[in-house]
């Protein structure tokens, strides 16, 4: 599709989000030349900077590229606050001058990277300014993680958000569903003939998706402490991916159709009951330790969070999605911080063949896993059983090991310049929808809700480094999570 000439204005500009990865993505869009012939980027928030300042921000995180200077002059800001309908009108003045003298048409996506109290507030002084809709130009709102705190914020944000925008108009960003390997997913399931036969109850004995990270809570203390692994991994980014695990071939490859089937798995989900928590949910967070004969903090001496914190750093859940095509499989994820590298990966286990023929203990094992690594090292391996050269007939497990790296000619994209990019272009196929984030809060509250009320429930220690608490090993009573380090 065409981008058309449109204006950028991130509200929450003088954040980290906005250094880190947004301009950073636009620049890189703007290497490749796929930003709109006319575009601009407003940046937009409480604090007093002239255009100058927020360029010299923007420099931290951008190489030194000979571009760089031609793409600074594509930014501006512009103060605001965000008290009254009045305090919208330096905005939209700024707008119609940029547009002006860039002869830039009034198409405008606004991005919302504010703290969450304000994604109802914003969408309303646009609104109440004019700015929310047009006859001649397109208006998107991009709304930022995260997308409410349990199943009732979140419906009254949609209600929110309602009010001021059409559901087209809103693009709910989850930045993995960005990521190239997640989007693979659909491709290597429905455009190869040789795995989407095998991709269901009857050769599938489980999945699991792991999220590790070896970064603490770093300077997010504050709000990581309210967060939690649960509403900060897993209700969003892991359930997502999950989807486009296990979703039925979607009609077409269009926004509503993908978008139809990843909510059918989530409304397939089999619901965890406050009473079963303590049996398909395992909880931790990380104490103090030494790495390498260094000092590591435990999370409650972490700035910005309570001494005696009871929020989870590490989460592993099993369940089950009641549809004809994956009935009785657990689905495991598990995610945490301080664990011992950063990786993401889904990890399918192949059931083990009926009849074994060969006498060495290797042969009762399932070889057969698919992993296919979301990051960082992009790519699959396919492990399967061999025989071992030599005399009698002794199996073992080799790999077969495709790396995105080994493609020459070809970057993978960061997430944020895809869905920037798609935004810009009104493809709204890899933003969550509505309707599916709320079925995504509808499975984990009953978690949050027994973690809540019922004290009893453990949450375990685990020395930062490690993979967690050790009793995530009882969700899989006939086998082992993959630690991807060791193997
Ligand atoms: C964010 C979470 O949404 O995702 C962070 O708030 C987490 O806590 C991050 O570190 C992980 O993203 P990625 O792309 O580094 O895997």
């Amino acid at each position: 599709k065409q981008t058309e000439n449109q204006i950028l204005i991130i509200f929450g500009a003088s954040g980290d989000l906005t250094k880190r990865k947004l301009i950073p993505a636009l620049f890189e869009l703007y290497k490749r030349k796929m930003l709109p012939e006319k575009f601009a980027v407003l940046g937009a928030s409480r604090s007093q900077l002239s255009d100058e300042e927020f360029r010299l921000r923007a420099d931290e995180f951008l190489d030194d590229h000979e571009s760089l200077e031609d793409f600074k002059k594509m930014l501006f800001y512009q103060s605001v606050q965000n008290d009254t309908a009045d305090d919208f009108i330096p905005l939209k003045n700024r707008l119609d001058e940029i547009a002006d003298a860039g002869s830039i048409e009034k198409n405008y996506v606004f991005y919302l990277s504010t703290p969450p109290s304000l994604y109802s507030v914003i969408p309303k002084l646009l609104c109440k300014n004019g700015l929310s809709k047009s006859d001649q130009f397109f208006r998107r709102l991009i709304v930022e993680k995260p997308f409410g705190t349990d199943l009732e914020s979140a419906q009254e944000l949609n209600v929110q958000l309602l009010n001021y925008f059409e559901e087209e108009q809103i693009y709910r960003i989850d930045h993995y569903l960005g990521k190239e390997t997640v989007q693979n997913m659909l491709v290597t399931r429905f455009s190869n003939g040789i795995f989407e036969p095998l991709w269901n109850r009857r050769y599938i004995e489980r999945v699991e998706i792991t999220s590790a990270e070896s970064l603490g809570v770093e300077s997010r203390g504050g709000y990581y402490d309210h967060s939690g692994a649960l509403r900060d991994m897993v209700q969003n980014h892991l359930l997502q991916v999950t989807g486009f695990v296990a979703m039925e071939p979607p009609v077409v490859v269009e926004a509503d159709a993908i978008r139809n089937e990843i909510l059918k798995v989530f409304q397939s989900f089999r619901p965890i009951r406050e009473n079963e928590v303590s049996k398909y949910v395992i909880r931790g967070q990380y104490t103090a330790s030494t790495i390498g004969g260094k000092q590591i903090a435990g999370y409650r001496e972490e700035e910005g969070v309570d001494r005696l914190s009871r929020t989870e750093t590490f989460i592993a859940l099993k369940f089950f999605i009641d549809n004809w095509r994956w009935a009785g499989v657990p689905f495991l994820i598990r995610t945490g911080k301080k664990l011992p590298t950063r990786v993401t990966e889904i990890v399918i286990t192949f059931r083990k063949v009926p009849h074994h023929l060969f006498g060495n203990n290797n042969d009762q094992h399932s070889h057969n896993q698919m992993i296919i690594r979301i990051q960082p090292d992009e790519g699959i391996l396919l492990k399967f059983g061999m025989k071992t050269p030599g005399a009698g007939f002794n199996v073992q497990t080799v790999n077969m090991d495709f790396h995105y790296s080994d493609l020459t000619n070809t970057t993978v994209p960061a997430a944020y310049e895809r869905l920037l990019l798609d935004c810009m272009i009104g493809d709204a196929t890899l933003y969550a929808r509505g309707d599916a984030v709320e079925q995504a809060w509808k499975f984990v509250q009953p978690i949050i809700n027994a973690w809540q009320t019922n004290p009893e429930i453990p949450i375990y220690g685990y020395p930062a480094g490690t993979w967690g608490p050790e009793e995530a090993e009882r969700l899989i009573p006939n086998g082992s999570w993959r630690y991807p380090c060791k193997n």
